[in-house]
Formats: C-alpha cells, structure tokens, sequence
C-alpha cells in the first residue's frame, strides 16, 4: 500500500475530480482515497482510465455506507462507477455499533471472491476493533482515522502497529488548519520545506500512510515531495507535543 495518497473528499464530481486525479498520477501518487459517500468515483475511474496506467499499478480505496444492509450491492455499484473489476481496498467507513460485525463478514466475502483485495475498517477506535476481533478470524487489514500532529492518537497507533493493522491518517494536514500554527511554519522555515511537508512526513516517520486532499496542481505535486527528507528525533518529538486531544478523551482509545 503507498504511504502516499491522494483523498478526494469534497471534491466536486467531474471536472475538479478528474484534473486533481489526473495530476496526482503525474505527480506520481499510485493511491486514490474515495468514498461512495463522496459522490465522486466515477471521475476517479475516468482520471484513472485517462492516464493510461496499468490498472495494477494504482491503489484505488472505497468506502461503505454502513447504513446499506448489502455489502455486496453496494461493492458493485461502487466498482460500476470506478469502472473496475476490483478495488485494493474496501473500508466500513464508520462504526455502526449492532451492524459492524454483520458487514464485516460481508467484506470478509468479498474479499474471499476477490472484488477487493484488502479489506478494514475506518474511525474504529481500539475497543471497536477489539469487539470486531472477538467475532472474526480475520482482523482489518487497514484502519483509517483521523490523525495530525494536534490529533496524535499514540495508543490507537501503537496497537494497530502490534496488532500488524496499517494505521492510515485522514485530515493529515487538519483540514489546512493546521498549516498556519507558529510551530510548524517555523519547522518549514528552518528546514526549507513547507508547512504540510512537515506535517505529511511526521505521520510517515510514524509509520504512517497518508492521504491529504488538494485540488490545486501546484500543492499536489509539492505535498508528493516527502521522500528526500527526515525529520530528526528532537523535531518529531516537538511535532509530538503538539497534541490537542486532552487527558480524557485520551484514556478512551
Ligand atoms: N474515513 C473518513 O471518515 C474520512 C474523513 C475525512 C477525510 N477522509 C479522507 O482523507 C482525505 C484528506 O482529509 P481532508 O480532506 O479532511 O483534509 P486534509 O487533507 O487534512 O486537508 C485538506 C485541505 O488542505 C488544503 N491543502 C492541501 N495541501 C495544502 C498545501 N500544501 N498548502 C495549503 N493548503 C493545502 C486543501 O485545499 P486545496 O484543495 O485548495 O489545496 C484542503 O482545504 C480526504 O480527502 C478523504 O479522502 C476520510
């Protein structure tokens, strides 16, 4: 799975979609994060159509209503409107406490038929993830939930990263809010590089996929360029304390 990818929510269906996809494959993202919900894969399916890459070549995640009973229907609508045979990755995008585990062996069928490669869960925390264990031999391969350096849900990392779960952050650059706090643009300025670099590279430093959204050509190339540079310890660990999330809503995860 790349550690890189571009999420397109909120992005309008068609023209938006399809230009922001479109630059992001040449950019060299090889990850598409979409969601039924977003109203969109049909654009991505065409961007990815476009660019005439080999299907193989491009990790193309969707998302489940958890509201629909048919996991299954759902799937091939979704697939009808990506144009595809298969997705490499299929999430519940939210937790629905009575249905989870109803569709969670829905997902684990089609993944056994092969319509997607990989299947896992999204904004499960570890007691939703614990309760979804306890009734299945086969824990998600991913789960995908919001995390930045103001969001750093330290525990939730460290078990998914025991427990071999790829933990992947959504809203990584918190939703753009972050890119103005004093801290990181003063790490951007002495290191050369810009605010949501630094950001993108320390959830990559911990272990971390990361799919931020942008819809300009020139913020999309420059949020790929995360790979010629590290972050050393003293600055990861001045990223850490940036953390938002009080003492309580802590011991929850
Ligand atoms: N599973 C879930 O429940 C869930 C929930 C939310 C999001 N997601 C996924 O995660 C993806 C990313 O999260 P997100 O869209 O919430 O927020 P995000 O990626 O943290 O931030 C996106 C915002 O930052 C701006 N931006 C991007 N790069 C920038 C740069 N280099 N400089 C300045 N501004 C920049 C974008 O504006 P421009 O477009 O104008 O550049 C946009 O307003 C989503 O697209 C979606 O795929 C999943």
């Amino acid at each position: 799975m790349p550690v890189l990818g571009l999420g397109v929510w909120q992005m309008a269906a068609g023209a938006e979609t399809e230009q922001a996809v479109e630059w992001a494959l040449e950019a060299g993202y090889r990850h598409i994060d979409t969601a039924s919900m977003y109203r969109n894969e049909q654009s991505v399916g065409a961007a990815l159509r476009q660019s005439g890459l080999p299907r193989e070549q491009v990790f193309v995640t969707t998302k489940l209503l958890p509201t629909h009973m048919s996991a299954a229907r759902e799937l091939e609508k979704s697939l009808s409107r990506l144009g595809l045979d298969y997705v490499d990755l299929y999430l519940i995008h939210w937790p629905l406490p009575l249905l989870s585990g109803r569709l969670w062996r829905q997902l684990e069928s089609l993944q056994e038929h092969g319509l997607a490669q990989a299947i896992g869960v999204s904004n499960f925390g570890r007691d939703r993830l614990e309760t979804l264990r306890r009734g299945t031999s086969r824990m998600p391969a991913v789960d995908q939930v919001q995390f930045s350096p103001f969001r750093y849900r330290r525990r939730l990392l460290d078990y998914c990263l025991e427990q071999g779960i790829v933990f992947e952050a959504y809203s990584p650059l918190e939703r753009g809010q972050g890119l103005q706090d004093t801290t990181i643009t003063a790490l951007a300025a002495r290191l050369g590089r810009t605010p949501a670099q630094i950001m993108l590279r320390w959830g990559i430093q911990h272990q971390v996929v990361v799919i931020p959204k942008s819809s300009n050509k020139e913020r999309i190339y420059s949020n790929a360029q995360l790979f010629d540079f590290e972050l050393a310890d003293t600055d990861m660990q001045i990223l850490d304390a940036l953390d938002r999330t009080n003492a309580s809503s802590r011991a929850r995860r």
